[in-house]
């Protein structure tokens, strides 16, 4: 099953498809994930990715359809994967499916997840990462700003870009650059929104109902 994940920051991208990577035994391909891992690396895609993911802008199109082409060419795709935070872009989808088309495996699916505007900046402002495993939480309940990950005793973080400024102009880049992938999408059927609001479990459940019918 090869499926895109879109939805704006905060909408549950991340969570969801490390839950659903497990439950579909494919894995997730978080662009987001792969620069950050640079960035605390310091390689040189690292450095470049940093000066925008800082600003809370995208990084450019050419240095991300040329990562993810790398990566959908690894061995552990063959049974297809969960794209986290790509496309982002109409130029970054065209690229996908040039690629794909060439491959001759195109997307099966788009899973869309919503979720209200008000709720993301309350959401980004409460999420920690887990410095160790990734895994994401929201304060709140057990999770306070002393905790430690309850799934490995690693440190939890707060991401750089989950300043309130930074938010805001990821959301307006968000609407402006992503939100019309929807619209891109829609014709060919592939789109299949979902509320992603509730219960991270029912959110789950959604998720796995309307991606049934897809090969
Ligand atoms: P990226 O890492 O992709 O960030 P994003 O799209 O802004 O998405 P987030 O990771 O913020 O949110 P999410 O939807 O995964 O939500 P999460 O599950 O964490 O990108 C970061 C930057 O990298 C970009 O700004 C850009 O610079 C660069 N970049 C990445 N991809 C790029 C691309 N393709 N092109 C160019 N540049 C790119 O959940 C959020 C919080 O909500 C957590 O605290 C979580 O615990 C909580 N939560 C989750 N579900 C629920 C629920 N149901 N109820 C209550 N709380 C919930
Ligand atoms: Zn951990």
């Amino acid at each position: 099953m090869r499926v895109v994940l879109l939805g704006p920051p905060g909408a549950g991208k991340g969570t969801q498809a490390k839950l659903l990577a497990e439950r579909l035994g494919v894995p997730q391909i978080s662009t987001g994930d792969i620069f950050r891992a640079n960035v605390g690396q310091g390689t040189e895609l690292g450095v470049l990715a940093k000066k925008y993911m800082d600003s809370g802008d995208l990084v450019p199109d050419e240095v991300t359809v040329a990562m993810v082409k790398d990566r959908l060419g690894q061995d552990d795709v063959s049974h297809g994967y969960l794209l986290d935070g790509f496309p982002r872009t109409v130029v970054q989808a065209e690229g996908l499916d040039q690629f794909l088309t060439e491959v001759g495996k195109p997307l099966d699916g788009v899973l869309e997840i919503q979720v209200p505007n008000d709720e993301i900046v309350h959401r980004l402002s409460g999420r920690r990462t887990c410095a160790d495993c990734g895994h994401i939480f929201a304060l709140g309940g057990e999770i306070t700003e002393d905790s430690a990950c309850p799934d490995c005793g690693g440190k939890l973080q707060q991401r750089d870009d989950d300043k309130p400024e930074t938010v805001r102009r990821r959301l307006d880049v968000y609407a402006k650059e992503t939100a019309p992938l929807v619209e891109f999408y829609t014709p060919r059927g592939l789109v299949h929104p979902i509320n992603g609001t509730g219960e991270v479990s029912d959110v789950t459940q959604r998720a796995l109902d309307a991606l049934a019918g897809v090969p």
